[in-house]
């Protein structure tokens, strides 16, 4: 499906869930942020719904974002049901890595393609301090088992605050060359100013190229990270709410004043 600027959209980035085990400094107030209701959580059926309706208009790419996914109930058997959808040829997952340890393998023989995996520093501490909650450990015997169950290629998510020079920055890029590792650099962004910029090493953050639509956990079509334009799908129905977000896709993005990363997943 092409938008109206004639970008090709192809890709759908599904948040499962606005919750999370840690709390990065970036992303989340320490207390948290107040959790979607129950209710407003799309089932399983409904996100798989949203899925075929996107496969339908032309998506072959998808990805499940959070918050954390891991963190939702039952989500090997949503990678399963989304898996056996016909068309999709690239599924993936981005996740923090805390509890891939035991999920690597059944993700994976779910049908779960590869994993991209949230690493800022490589310092133990200083990863606490980051994510307020987190043990890197996990994170480390996260990627062996990635890697083990065969969730290739594994990409390493690390979020800098200007650029990739900085120290934090360059050892992460040292590790994930000594351990075969991609590695993206994103800016830490701000969506309610707008500050974003190109995604280093990946897709992301380029208006121009943007190939993507995104679907909140609790049902809305987002055109755009950096926009507050968003589509119900129980309002609306799957089809007719993509649709309309294909249509009112912004040429570029300009800032987002009711998401948070938290709920968006980046
Ligand atoms: N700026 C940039 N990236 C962010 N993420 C979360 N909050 C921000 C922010 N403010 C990233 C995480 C993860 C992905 C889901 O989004 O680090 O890699
Ligand atoms: Fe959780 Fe990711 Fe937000 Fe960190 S950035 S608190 S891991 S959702």
């Amino acid at each position: 499906m092409y938008d109206s600027f004639n970008r090709r959209i192809n890709y759908l980035r599904i948040s499962v869930t606005d919750r999370c085990n840690l709390r990065c400094l970036y992303c989340m107030p320490a207390e948290g942020v107040p959790s979607l209701r129950h209710q407003d959580i799309l089932t399983f059926d409904e996100i798989v719904e949203v899925a075929k309706a996107a496969v339908k208009l032309g998506v072959d790419k998808m990805r499940l974002t959070g918050g954390e996914p891991l963190v939702r109930k039952g989500i090997v058997d949503l990678v399963k049901m989304i898996s056996r959808i016909d068309g999709i040829k690239d599924l993936s997952m981005t996740t923090n890595g805390t509890f891939l340890e035991t999920y690597a393998q059944p993700l994976a023989d779910a049908g779960l393609q590869r994993v991209n995996i949230s690493l800022d520093t490589i310092n133990p501490e200083k990863y606490s301090e980051i994510t307020r909650l987190g043990d890197i450990r996990q994170v480390f015997r996260g990627i062996e088992a990635a890697r083990k169950a065969g969730l290739l290629p594994i990409k390493i998510n690390c979020v800098v605050k200007n650029n990739s020079f900085e120290p934090d920055a360059l050892q992460v890029k040292a590790f994930a060359e000594k351990e075969n590792l991609g590695v993206r650099f994103i800016r830490e962004m701000n969506l309610e100013t707008g500050d974003f910029g190109v995604v280093q090493g990946g897709e992301g953050g380029n208006c121009k190229m943007c190939n993507r639509l995104r679907l909140t956990a609790n049902g809305k079509i987002k055109p755009c990270l950096f926009s507050d334009l968003e589509f119900d799908v129980r309002q609306y129905g799957p089809e007719i709410a993509l649709k309309m977000a294909l249509e009112n896709k912004p040429e570029a993005g300009l800032m987002n004043t009711v998401n948070g990363f938290s709920n968006i997943g980046g």
